[in-house]
């Protein structure tokens, strides 16, 4: 297993090129089940998740192809991927696959909108307690669905196609979102999703079924009203940028100081983490290019921050602030509202010297001088990022162990940092 080694202290200064968003690319690219016409996606980031649903896909039949770079190519315009669904062979996905990766289990809602039936496996972990599935099954079930549950898979049947229903979340869910949007996009005449989560990603998907067919209002709002089509067409679409790329990259800047252009970045993707750095003490410009964030000499403010569905301060930026906060002239505090048990990284940031209280779902931070560096562990993929962000900014050696984490949601991690001063490297075992 591979880590990574940061000796901190160093400024930040250059361009940071932000990525294709991992949580649009991945489901896009299930998106591809619904057509038998091929789905070309542009911009999408080269990472472990990607490749790994490339082969989930593969496996019900979806053939990928990935073009060559194209003159004129620059580093942030990512990959080309050709999807096309010309024939489902496999309405199966097995627990080995779909307990790799959450995100695979969306792929029920586009199987059984167009095949009339799916087997898929439960999430890995314990998918009923604390990663529940419920509100995905609901959803496919207000669309006409038959779902039954058996030795840990969800088996969905709609022999003769799902119709139109009106589904309401009673909690915001982006993945139950998603696979309510696209199982909706082949289902029979009007439906409707209210309480429908408004993350940029969501929008994202929702454009691309609008060009593959599908007549969608209300994008970006928390009620979609989708007409289905009997059949869904190919498309291109390009994704959008990753603001949790984004957003890491600027915590990583306040962390260190420096000045730093993150290129490609939409900052109306992430007004509230921008708005929290400002409080910070950082300086945020946005210009054509991106976003410039730069910070000298002075120290951060402390802030106080509740993590919420968009457009609210992002739960995958959570573990980054906390790191900077560590550094912070006084205490900060810092609510997860979503995920139950998503602190994992406060006590690795405690080996490097943060000092964080934990009371429930709420984490006092208070700032402390320096942080020095230690051998952590990545647990998941945004605390892990949350560590290098502290090593940047610690005194000494700071080794990550486990980065097949980071692999999974940042693209060339070390090379983007390393371009811009940071001492950065990864280690093979
Ligand atoms: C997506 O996960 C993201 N994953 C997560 O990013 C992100 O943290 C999360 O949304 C919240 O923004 C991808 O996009 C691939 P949810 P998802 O369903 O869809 C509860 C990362 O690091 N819930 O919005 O799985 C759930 O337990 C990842 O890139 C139910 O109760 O999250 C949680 O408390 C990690 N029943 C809340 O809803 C359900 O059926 C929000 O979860 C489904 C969810």
């Amino acid at each position: 297993m591979d880590s990574i080694r940061v000796i901190g202290g160093s400024r930040l200064e250059g361009t940071i090129p932000i990525s294709g968003a991992k949580n649009a690319a991945l489901p896009l690219m299930i998106a591809s089940l619904l057509s038998a016409e091929t789905l070309t996606l542009e911009n999408v980031p080269q990472l472990a998740d990607v490749v790994q649903l490339g082969r989930i896909l593969g496996n019900h039949g979806v053939d990928l192809t990935i073009a060559g770079k194209r003159s004129g190519h620059r580093a942030v315009d990512g990959q080309t991927f050709r999807l096309t669904a010309h024939e489902i062979v496999d309405t199966l996905a097995p627990y080995e696959m779909v307990s790799r990766m959450r995100a695979s289990f969306w792929v029920l809602g586009p199987l059984v909108a167009r095949m009339g039936e799916a087997k898929v496996s439960l999430p890995g972990g314990c998918a009923i307690g604390t990663r529940p599935v419920d509100l995905h099954l609901e959803a496919l079930r207000a669309l006409g669905a038959e779902i039954e549950l058996e030795g840990g898979y969800v088996l969905a049947k709609a022999p003769k196609g799902l119709q139109g229903g009106r589904i309401t979340f009673p909690k915001v869910s982006v993945g139950a979102t998603h696979n309510a949007l696209m199982a909706s996009a082949l289902a029979k005449g009007e439906s409707v999703i209210e309480n429908a989560a408004r993350e940029p990603e969501v929008g994202d998907v929702a454009e691309c079924l609008v060009k593959m067919g599908a007549q969608i209002d209300g994008i970006g709002t928390s009620t979609l009203t989708i007409q289905g089509a009997d059949e869904l067409k190919g498309a291109v679409h390009t994704v959008l940028p990753d603001r949790i790329e984004t957003g890491t990259y600027a915590m990583a800047v306040a962390a260190t100081g420096g000045d730093v252009l993150l290129d490609n970045a939409r900052a109306d993707l992430l007004e509230s983490p921008l708005d929290i750095l400002r409080q910070a003490g950082v300086e945020i410009t946005v210009t054509n290019s991106g976003i410039r964030v730069a910070r000298n000499g002075a120290g951060l403010n402390p802030v106080n921050v509740e993590t919420q569905p968009f457009p609210g301060f992002p739960t995958d930026l959570q573990a980054q602030l906390m790191a900077l906060m560590s550094m912070a002239k006084g205490t900060s505090t810092i609510r997860e509202t979503i995920f139950e048990n998503r602190f994992m990284h406060v006590q690795e940031l405690a080996r490097l010297g943060a000092e964080i209280d934990l009371d429930g779902d709420l984490a006092s931070v208070a700032g402390v001088e320096k942080l020095h560096g230690a051998q952590v562990m990545a647990t998941d993929l945004r605390a892990s990022v949350s560590l290098v962000i502290a090593g940047l900014a610690a005194e000494g050696e700071t080794i990550i162990n486990r980065v097949y984490h980071i692999d999974r949601g940042f693209e060339r991690i070390e090379e983007k940092l390393g371009r811009c001063g940071a001492r950065i490297e990864r280690l093979s075992s």
